[in-house]
């Protein structure tokens, strides 16, 4: 994809109206500070239009960045953060929710994954989540360059064992540092999108 223009059109919080979009859209989920803005400001070949933060729950909206008005990149909030409250966390879960169900556009939903670690009982409970609504996540295991070469297929297998993976589920290994995974994940968005 060539990036012409971007721009944040649309911010929900958890009492907004959720935008009807009539271009697809691509939604990134995963636990707090995996890197679900450092990748979209990745794939938008931006620096730091998506906000980033070395702070946990920095994204606890529902952006949607409009791609060259042809598509949307959504910035899902992140989910297991522990210094959220007990409310908080339902709120959280009612909007991505009320999103997953709701949208009439959304074509895939990434499912991101700290390579480093196992994942988690949140991370399984998004999986399944994801999976319930009629999606098959891509998973996108990231902070790639966190890692030594000898050690990536150790853990892609420790992701892929960790979430109970079919075996031809894709697993993407990716870091916004490199941008190692970079041009995969967009073949993969622009293949969902039939271009
Ligand atoms: P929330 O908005 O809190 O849900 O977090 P997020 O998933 O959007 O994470 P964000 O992109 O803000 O990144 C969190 C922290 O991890 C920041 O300090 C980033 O610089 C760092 N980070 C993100 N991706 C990578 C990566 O691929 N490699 C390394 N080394 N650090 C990364
Ligand atoms: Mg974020």
């Amino acid at each position: 994809m060539v990036i012409k223009n971007v721009n944040l059109e649309t911010v929900c919080g958890i009492t907004s109206v959720l935008p009807d979009n009539d271009k697809p859209e691509i939604a990134f989920a995963g636990k707090s500070n995996v890197g679900k803005s450092s990748l979209i400001n990745a794939l938008m070949n931006r620096k730091s239009y998506a906000r980033i933060s070395a702070t946990p729950g920095k994204t606890q909206t529902i952006n949607f960045y409009n791609i060259n008005d042809e598509m949307y990149l959504v910035d899902l909030p992140g989910y297991g953060y522990a210094k959220v409250s007990e409310k908080e966390k339902e709120q959280w879960g009612r909007l991505v929710e009320r999103y997953l169900h709701a949208s009439a556009r959304l074509k895939a939903v990434f499912l991101l994954i700290d390579i480093r670690h196992e994942p988690s009982a949140n991370d399984k409970m998004m999986y399944r989540w994801i999976v319930e609504q009629g999606y098959k996540p891509i998973i996108i295991a990231t902070k790639l360059d966190k890692l030594k070469r000898s050690q990536i297929q150790k853990h892609v297998k420790m992701v892929r064992e960790g979430l109970e993976l079919e075996n031809d589920s894709k697993i993407i290994p990716f870091s916004s540092v490199t941008k190692q995974g970079r041009d995969e994940i967009w073949e993969f968005v622009e293949t969902e999108l039939g271009e």
